[in-house]
């Protein structure tokens, strides 16, 4: 079966373990084990974990994982949620699960590529939605609706998006389930960056609002604890999780049992993990922001929930170039705008260290200040 190349991961894989300042980074400040469990207040949880079987867990999930993640959705039971490696492994299991050749699937664009490519892959027709830097990033739904026809199997959102920072609030997901009820379809809603709204209220999440959502999330970027390489999917619709569950036995098998119980003690404390992002986000959000409004050759569609934005800069140089030679030259990554197959822009992450942003800003700057004068001092 062949796949399109995943270009982000393409390019995220090949620089970012050896750039000395990394704005690439999707998630906000991974914690160190050691961090995590002190703030949490568990320094000798790994003492406690001694005698557990290093067994495989159960098919579905750690039962009391599987517990906590029901409660963070009104009126969820634990038959709904099931345990995965990542919110990439939950994506794969729903489309592997739920699309067969000929299914009409309606995808935004720009998007983490998985959420189009995928579908695709497993012979659905695929049918773009485009979001617009004039209308904030946020799709129009006149538009949705004329692509989702009668006939589409699945619609796909991503809220937050990555990688525009958009946010659809309460109103919008209720008008986008209306489509799927009329449509019949189902709402495959990538909600990995989760509760990180940059100010205001937290927006619920689409299972709070739609009977036919397939929400996927994981530990990775609002709980900051990627190295877990846990996620979860959570649908009320029973038919959807027995698919899951057929399709998941040829893949997974379980989840690490060893990691699921740091998962578990992370959603005991998710309030707290929360607060520690949000303050995060919050502040790196202002540095970058003054940036963006000082630097003549940026601007944005301000991100409004999330880790990353999507500015444009005004220079007729190809984004692969700018980030190359922001590599090169002054070792900041950013990801080019090529890679979500859109040119002029590039994608910046704010969930990392406040002073990496600062530095890294700063020497974007001067590669700016170089590219506009014309001096190529180092190709
Ligand atoms: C929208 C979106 N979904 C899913 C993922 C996969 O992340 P993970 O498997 O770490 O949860 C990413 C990672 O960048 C993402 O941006």
């Amino acid at each position: 079966m062949k796949v399109d190349p995943f270009l982000v991961e393409r390019f995220m894989g090949k620089y970012e373990h050896d750039v000395e300042l990394n704005l690439a980074e999707t998630c906000v400040k991974p914690f160190t084990l050691g961090e995590f469990l002190r703030l949490v207040g568990r320094e000798d949880y790994l003492e406690e974990l001694k005698d557990l079987p290093l067994t495989y867990g159960y098919v579905e999930g750690l039962p009391e994982l599987r517990e906590r993640v029901a409660k963070l959705y009104r009126d969820l039971p634990p038959e709904g949620v099931l345990i995965t490696r990542g919110a990439i492994d939950a994506n794969f299991l729903v489309f592997f699960s739920l699309i067969e050749p000929g299914d009409r699937v309606v995808s935004i664009f720009p998007a983490y590529q998985q959420l189009y490519s995928l579908p695709k892959t497993f012979g659905a027709e695929v049918r773009l939605l485009h979001l617009r830097e004039a209308d904030g990033w946020l799709p129009d739904l006149d538009e949705l609706s004329r692509l989702v026809g009668k006939g589409a199997k699945m619609m796909v959102v991503n809220n937050p998006h990555n990688p525009t920072g958009a946010l659809l609030d309460g109103r919008a997901l209720e008008e986008i389930c209306n489509l799927a009820e009329e449509a019949g379809a189902y709402v495959l809603a990538d909600e990995s960056y989760y509760g990180l709204e940059i100010s205001g209220e937290r927006v619920p999440s689409m299972l709070d609002l739609c009977d036919r959502a397939v929400v996927t999330r994981s530990f990775s970027k609002s709980l900051s604890l990627t190295g877990l390489r846990l996620g979860w999917i959570a649908t009320k619709r029973e038919e959807v999780m027995e698919e899951l569950l057929g399709h998941r036995d040829y893949t997974t098998i379980s989840a690490s049992i060893l990691l699921e119980h740091l998962a578990l003690l992370a959603l005991e404390n998710v309030e707290r993990i929360y607060e520690r992002n949000l303050s995060i986000v919050r502040e790196n959000f202002e540095v970058l922001r003054e940036w963006v409004e000082s630097e003549l050759l940026v601007d944005w569609v301000p991100p409004r929930a999330g880790t990353v934005a999507f500015p444009r800069y005004h220079l007729n140089v190809p984004s692969e170039e700018l980030a190359l030679r922001l590599i090169r030259e002054k070792g900041v990554f950013i990801v080019p705008g090529c890679c979500f197959e859109m040119e002029g822009h590039f994608r910046i992450g704010f969930g990392g260290s406040g002073e990496e942003l600062r530095e890294g800003l700063r020497r974007f700057s001067d590669l700016l200040r170089e590219l506009e004068q014309g001096i190529d001092l180092v190709r």
